[in-house]
């Protein structure tokens, strides 16, 4: 009985933290995360936006380049959809998208947002609050350019613009010989 009991006691403790560090995990993943040391915020945000490989999608014609698109032209979104069975998305102009948060609205924003693919949301969420600060002060610091992107289609709507689908073909079977 009083190892029924004990146990009991033991469990209930044990699902108490592991409801925290769960918690802990949720409100504040940068304690433990690794962060970009550079010469000033927005540099490391530079740093971060190349290798995160942000301009692939949300710049046009970086990818196609090489990456040989002037910094005036980063992020300002690309009017070409990515479709598959979310609907059809548009890599967002980030630099005006940017413009209406504050650094702690971008981070709040950033942490609970989890919309369409192929935007790589885990990658985004697994930035440390540093990290993704910087990331805010170098996309801020390229000012507001560019057009607004096309909003989203939901899937069966008509599309008015190119877009690339995003579903997997499977190969045409060999005649026989
Ligand atoms: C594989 C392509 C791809 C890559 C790489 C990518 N994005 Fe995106 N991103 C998108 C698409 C497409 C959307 C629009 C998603 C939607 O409409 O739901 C988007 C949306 C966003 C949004 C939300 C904007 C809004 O209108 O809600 C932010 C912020 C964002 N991306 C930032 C980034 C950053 C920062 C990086 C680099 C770390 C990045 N993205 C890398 C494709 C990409």
């Amino acid at each position: 009985m009083f190892v029924l009991r004990h146990w009991k006691k033991c469990s209930v403790a044990l699902l108490g933290a592991v409801a925290m560090a769960g918690l802990i995990a949720a409100d504040a993943p940068d304690k433990a995360t690794p962060s970009v040391s550079a010469s000033s915020p927005v540099e490391a945000g530079r740093y971060l936006v190349r290798i995160g490989g942000c301009n692939d999608c949300h710049t046009l014609g970086y990818d196609q380049s090489g990456g040989n698109i002037p910094e005036s032209q980063w992020l300002t979104g690309v009017p070409v959809g990515f479709q598959g069975p979310w609907g059809t998305t548009y890599p967002t102009n980030l630099r005006k998208f940017i413009q209406t948060f504050t650094a702690d609205q971008w981070v709040q924003v950033m942490r609970a947002r989890s919309a369409r693919p192929p935007m790589p949301w885990p990658s985004m969420h697994a930035m440390s609050d540093q990290d993704l600060k910087a990331v805010y002060e170098f996309i801020k610091s390229l000012g507001p350019g560019g057009e607004a992107t096309p909003a989203y289609v939901p899937p069966g709507q008509e599309v008015k613009t190119p877009f690339i689908v995003f579903v997997p073909q499977m190969p045409a079977t060999q005649p026989a010989k």
